[in-house]
């Protein structure tokens, strides 16, 4: 059985995400592509359970490194239990975030830098990559406005400042302007009708 593709999906907060996804899913169903949807961090029983921790609100004291290794380890869990497993049975894996985002969070935003997010990288996935990312991109107080009109509780990351995602947004774009081939920067602040062109323009390449 051939391998399926990994596709990933970033951005900062408010830029469309889940729409998309679901859009994306359907999309490739409709070409008879076997998909399987999930997510960072989470994907599975332990990752949603470190999820719960690295979001809640009540984590004021969590330590930046803290913060980052849990990342990591519900991403080694996702890997091995769920992504590479289905991969081999030739189904695409959608990733709602995936490691770019351990870049422009802890590596860029949280001022980590991006030499200590590769090294873990390179021990956790020793290698393993998505195959096409795509960066949902859109001026931050649009998202910010996005996430405010959904209303909630909001958590531990979507409590940061405008400078905060601000920092995000550059990070995601520096690295896509680095390795143009892996990443598609889709216009997130378009109308639906437009972004959803954009991406099925991006598929059609893969
Ligand atoms: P979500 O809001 O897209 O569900 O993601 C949860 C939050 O986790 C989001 O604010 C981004 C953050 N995050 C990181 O800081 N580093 C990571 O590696 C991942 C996957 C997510």
């Amino acid at each position: 059985m051939s391998n399926g593709k990994f596709i990933t999906l970033e951005g900062s907060e408010g830029a469309g995400k889940s729409t998309n996804i679901a859009f994306i899913s359907d999309y490739l169903q409709s070409k008879g592509i076997d998909v399987l949807v999930t997510r960072e961090p989470g994907g599975t029983e332990i990752g949603e359970q470190i999820r719960k921790i690295l979001l809640n609100k009540a984590n004021t004291a969590m330590h930046e490194d803290t913060e980052l290794l849990l990342m990591f380890a519900a991403r080694a869990q996702h890997i091995r239990e769920k992504i590479l497993p289905a991969l081999e049975q030739g189904k695409w894996v959608i990733s709602d975030r995936f490691t770019d985002a351990s870049y422009a969070y802890q590596g860029a935003a949280r001022g980590m830098g991006f030499e200590r997010i590769a090294e873990i990288e390179n021990w956790v996935q020793q290698g393993f990559q998505p195959d096409c990312t795509f960066v949902l991109d859109l001026p931050v107080e649009i998202g910010m406005q996005r996430v405010k009109s959904r209303g909630g509780d909001g958590d531990r990351f979507e409590d940061e400042q405008k400078a905060f995602f601000e920092t995000v947004r550059n990070a995601y774009l520096h690295r896509a302007e680095l390795a143009p081939e892996r990443y598609a920067v889709i216009d997130a602040s378009q109308t639906l009708d437009n972004v959803q062109a954009q991406l099925v323009k991006a598929l059609a390449a893969l």
